[in-house]
C-alpha cells in the first residue's frame, strides 16, 4: 500500500511582481515556481536540486506558509495549509522546522546556546526544571557537549553552528525538517559529517527531510527520491538510484556530468552545461531548458512540455524521452 505523504504540493505556482514607477504597477512577473507537484513521505528524504535562482527556497517558504501560492495546493498530513489562518496553522508550524545554509545568520548572536534551545522547549511546554537535562541531551545528540550550553554562536565553527541549528530544530520534536542548502557553506570533510548526522537523526526520530541543494551528489547521499528543478519547474522526478544510474532528462544528465563521482566512467560523461540560466522574468517558451539543451529543435521551442511518466517510470519533462 502506498504511504500517505507528510507533505504534498499539487500544481503550485508562485510569481513575484516586478514593480516600476511612482504607482509601483507590476511591469512583469518573476516566474519563480511554476506548476510544481511533489511529495515527501514519512521518515524519508526528498532531495530538491537545481541551479541558483531556480525556485528552491521559494518552494521552502511556501511550505512554511511564509508565502502564499498563486495557484495549487500544499497539503501537510493531508490538510491544505495555504487556506489556514495563522491560529489554525500554529500547532502545525511547530512540526515543520527549517535549517539554513548560514547558521550564523539564523542564530541570535546575543543568546547562549542554552537560551536558544530553551526557546524551543518553552514552545513544547516542558517544565523549566527539565531544561538543563534536555538541552544537554540534545547537544550530545548532535555531537556537541552539554558544556557548550553556556557558549555563544560566534565561539563555534561553521559546522558546529549547523549542529546547534539542528539541535534547535529538534527541541520542538518536528515531523519535517526543510534543509535549505544546509552544508553548502561548509568544507567537504565537514559536509559529510553533517550529512551523516542528518542520516542518524532521521533513523532515530523518524523525521522527514526536504533536502535542498544545488549539488546533485550531496542530495544523493540522503535522499530516497530526487526532484530536479530548472527555472521554476520540475524536470525529472525519480528514486535516487534511478536518477544516478539512468538519468533521462538532458538537464539531469548535464548536472551529473558537472558533478563527476569517483566511479563515473569517462566515456559515459555528458557534455557539461554551457551558457547561463535564462531570466525567470522571461523564461524560454515551451521547454524552458531549450536554450541550453544539446538536443533542442523547433518542437522544443513551440510545443508545451508536460512532466509525464515515461517508460522507465521516471517523471520527465522532455519531448524526446519515451
Ligand atoms: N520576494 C521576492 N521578490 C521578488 N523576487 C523573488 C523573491 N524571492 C525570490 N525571488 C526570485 O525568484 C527566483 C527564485 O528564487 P529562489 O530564492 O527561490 O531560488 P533558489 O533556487 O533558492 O536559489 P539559490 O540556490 O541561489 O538559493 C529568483 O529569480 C529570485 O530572484
Ligand atoms: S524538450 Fe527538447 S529542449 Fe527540452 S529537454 Fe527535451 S530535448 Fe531538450
Ligand atoms: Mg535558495
Amino acid at each position: 500500500m502506498k504511504q500517505e505523504a507528510i507533505l504534498k504540493a499539487r500544481g503550485v505556482r508562485k510569481y513575484f511582481p516586478v514593480r516600476r514607477g511612482f504607482l509601483q504597477r507590476p511591469v512583469g512577473w518573476i516566474q519563480a515556481v511554476d506548476d510544481v507537484s511533489l511529495e515527501v513521505l514519512p521518515g524519508q528524504t526528498l532531495g530538491l536540486v537545481g541551479e541558483s535562482g531556480c525556485g528552491k527556497s521559494t518552494l521552502a517558504r511556501l511550505f512554511l506558509k511564509l508565502l502564499h501560492p498563486d495557484q495549487g495546493e500544499i497539503l501537510y498530513k493531508g490538510r491544505e495549509i495555504s487556506g489556514l489562518s495563522e491560529r489554525e496553522f500554529k500547532p502545525l508550524r511547530r512540526e515543520i522546522q527549517i535549517i539554513f545554509q548560514d547558521p550564523q545568520g539564523s542564530l541570535n548572536p546575543k543568546m547562549t546556546v542554552a537560551s536558544t534551545l530553551e526557546d524551543g522547549l518553552k514552545v513544547l511546554g516542558l517544565p523549566k526544571k527539565q531544561y538543563q537535562e534536555k538541552t544537554g541531551q540534545l547537544l550530545e545528540r548532535v555531537g556537541l557537549s552539554p558544556e557548550d550550553r553556556k557558549r555563544y554562536p560566534h565561539e563555534f565553527s561553521g559546522g558546529q553552528r549547523q549542529r546547534i541549528g539542528l539541535a534547535r530544530a529538534l527541541t520542538v520534536e518536528p515531523k519535517l525538517i526543510i534543509c535549505d542548502e544546509p552544508v553548502s557553506a561548509l568544507d567537504v570533510s565537514i559536509q559529510s559529517k553533517i550529512i551523516n548526522l542528518l542520516y542518524t537523526l532521521q533513523q532515530e526520530f523518524s523525521v522527514s527531510y526536504l533536502f535542498i541543494s544545488h549539488d546533485l551528489n550531496v542530495v544523493g547521499y540522503l535522499s530516497h527520491q530526487v526532484a530536479v528543478m530548472y527555472l521554476g519547474q520540475i524536470m525529472e522526478y525519480a528514486p535516487t538510484e534511478k536518477i544516478f544510474a539512468s538519468p533521462e532528462h538532458p538537464y539531469t544528465r548535464a548536472l551529473l556530468a558537472a558533478t563527476p563521482t569517483v566511479d563515473a566512467e569517462p566515456d559515459q560523461k555528458e557534455e557539461p552545461l554551457s551558457g547561463d540560466v535564462p531570466s525567470p522574468l522571461n523564461p524560454p517558451k515551451a521547454c524552458r531548458f531549450n536554450t541550453r539543451c544539446p538536443l533542442s529543435d523547433d518542437r522544443c521551442r513551440q510545443e508545451p512540455v508536460p512532466l509525464e511518466k515515461k517508460d522507465s517510470g521516471n517523471l520527465v519533462r522532455c519531448l524526446k524521452v519515451n
